[in-house]
This record gives structure tokens, sequence and C-alpha cells, in this order.
């Protein structure tokens, strides 16, 4: 094909504006807990002055499901992970409450995730296999398994209504530079960047999805579609298998300075972990 054809094609993949904006809605948790839905992009944004959630681009029906913890399916998983932080695991004998009284201690330690430690860019799944290791003695867990997800979701609900706020600066910033250049590559057959669905396109249709700015600041998100929480680097690989292109695997380089890259897109916007999506 031609590369004529093959943009031509691309275009006619997004159709026309359903959106004329912002839907005005905002989202409150419980009654109780107000989410930043909508705010000024930060500095460091060259091609756009608001983001917003993705919590902004769902359905109604999809939406409700947000609004009270007792709708939201991702609490089961959740649960599951409240539950582990009471038991024993490992060689040294120890559960998480072994040492930390309660999980409401962790406030805000999300917000500012991924963030580099000594020298490492980490990310909450990274931390957590190498704490359970050295503080537990206990066996890593799988990226995007139950499990995993489950304690980063419970991790993040602590920081539920706190603004995004990961440091790009300092020791971040080769790791966020590389996460930027990821974010403008074309991949695939359809050569098709973060940038051209999310930035490019967000409010348009493409097939029959409303796109979104592609933001993390609800992940892990409970996808209805999957029926499971899924994580930020399953949702990265989902949507570069979806220009036809090899992908990253989860746990890679490429993937946490993706991760840190596209998080620091939405600084400011509030934590919404664990959000409900299509
Ligand atoms: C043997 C004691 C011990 C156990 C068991 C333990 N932790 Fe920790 N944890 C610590 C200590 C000490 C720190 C602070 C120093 C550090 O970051 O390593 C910490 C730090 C943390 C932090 C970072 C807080 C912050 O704001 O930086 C998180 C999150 C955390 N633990 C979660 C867990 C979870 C979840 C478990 C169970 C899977 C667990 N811990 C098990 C001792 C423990
Ligand atoms: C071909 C268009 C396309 C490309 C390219 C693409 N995505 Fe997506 N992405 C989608 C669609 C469609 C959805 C589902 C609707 C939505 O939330 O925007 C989605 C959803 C997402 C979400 C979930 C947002 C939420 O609120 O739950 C994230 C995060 C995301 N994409 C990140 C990325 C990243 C990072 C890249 C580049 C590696 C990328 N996407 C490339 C089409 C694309």
């Amino acid at each position: 094909m031609k590369r004529t054809t093959i943009v031509t094609a691309c275009l006619a993949l997004f159709t026309a504006p359903v959106w004329a904006g912002p839907d005005g809605d905002n989202l409150v948790i419980n009654d109780e807990i107000e989410m930043v839905t909508e705010t000024a992009a930060p500095a460091h944004m060259e091609n756009v002055d608001t983001i917003y959630s993705g919590w902004r681009f769902r359905t109604d029906e999809t939406q409700a499901l947000q609004l009270d913890d007792f709708d939201n399916p991702a609490m089961l998983t959740v649960d599951a992970a409240l539950d582990y932080f009471d038991t024993v695991d490992g060689s040294e004998g120890k559960s998480c409450s072994s040492c930390h009284d309660s999980v409401e201690d962790f406030a805000g330690f999300t917000a500012s995730m991924p963030k580099v430690m000594d020298g490492k860019l980490v990310t909450t799944e990274d931390f957590l296999n190498e704490h359970r290791a050295t503080a537990m003695g206990a066996e890593p867990w799988k990226w995007s398994g139950n499990d995993m997800q489950g304690m980063v979701a419970l991790l993040g609900m602590q920081s539920r209504g706190m603004p995004v706020n990961v440091a790009i600066d300092g020791e971040a910033a080769p790791f966020w530079e590389k996460g930027k250049e990821i974010y403008y590559t074309r991949y695939g057959q359809l050569e098709l960047s973060c940038a051209n669905c999310h930035e490019d396109n967000y409010g348009n249709m493409i097939r029959a999805d409303h796109l979104s700015q592609g933001q993390i600041n609800g992940f892990p998100t409970y996808r209805l579609k999957q029926a499971k929480l899924i994580s930020r680097h399953n949702r990265f690989r989902g949507c570069i298998r979806d220009t036809r292109a090899e992908t990253f695997a989860e746990g890679s380089d490429e993937f946490r300075a993706l991760e840190l890259y596209v998080a620091s897109r939405g600084n400011g916007l509030s934590v919404e972990t664990p959000a409900v999506r299509q």
C-alpha cells in the first residue's frame, strides 16, 4: 500500500465529534469525595490547554458505576487485597500489618508514583515486589495479576481526591524524555502514535469508542469488557496492539518511562483509583 493510501485509511478511522465539549458533570464519589476531572494542563504539555479525566468521556451508565463504592465492581478485588494486608506470607512469617497499622497510612503515596528511587524508575508494582521480597521473603506477584493489581488499587484508593503530582525534573528527567519520545512515536501498520489518538483526536469517535486523553489517574481501572482490574501497562499494550504493531512487555523499561510521561500529563487531576471503564 502506498503511504498516501495508509494515511487516508487512518483519517477515516476517526469520525466527527459527537462531543461538543465537557459534559459538565462532576464526579463526586460516595457523595463525599470530590474529584477534579478537568483542569489546566501542566506547563510541560505543549499542545493541550485543558486536561480531562477519562471518566468525562464515558456513557452515563459507565459513569454511574464509579459514583458509589457499593456499585463499583473493582471493589471485590480491592477487598481481597485488604484481607491480604493482614495475611502472613513468605519466609519471614509477616503480613503487611505486622509493620503497618493501617492502609490509610499510605495516603499520598500513589499520587507521586512512579518515581526515581536509588537511580531507578520505580512503579508501584516494582515497589511492591521489591518490598515483599525484602520485608516478607515473599514471592513476586505477576504484573497484571489480581493480587498485584488489587494491592496497587488499594494503595491508590488511599490517595483518592489528591492531585496527581509526579516529579519530572532532576533524576526523573531522562526517564521522562524517553517516555515522551515513545508517546510521539508512530507505531504499526496504522502508523499511529499515542498522541495521534489521545492528543489530536480526543472527543472524536474511533470506531465505536469515544476517545479520551488516555489519562492514567484512575488506574488500575475495572474494565467491563475484560471483567477485571487492569494495569496501566496492560492498557498500553492493548493500545499499541490496536495499531497492529509489536508491543513492549508489561514491566519493560519502555513502559515504565511511558508510565511516568503519561502520569505527568495528568498532573493536577485527582487520583481516581479504582476507576470503571467500558
Ligand atoms: C517487616 C516490616 C514490613 C512489612 C512486613 C511490610 N512493610 Fe511496608 N514498609 C516498611 C518500612 C520500614 C517502610 C518505610 C521504609 C521503606 O520505604 O522501605 C515501608 C514502606 C512502605 C510503603 C511506602 C510508603 C511511602 O510513603 O513511601 C508502602 C506503600 C508499603 N510499605 C506497603 C507495604 C505493603 C502493602 C506490605 C505488605 C505486602 C508491606 N508494606 C509490608 C516495613 C514493612
Ligand atoms: C488507534 C488509536 C489509539 C492509539 C494509537 C492509542 N490509543 Fe489509547 N485508547 C484508544 C481507545 C479507543 C481507548 C478507549 C477509549 C478511551 O478511553 O480513550 C484508549 C484508552 C486508553 C487509556 C485508558 C484511559 C482511561 O481513562 O481509562 C489509556 C491510559 C491509553 N489509551 C493510553 C495510550 C497510550 C499510552 C498510547 C500509546 C502507546 C495509546 N493509548 C495509543 C485508542 C488509542
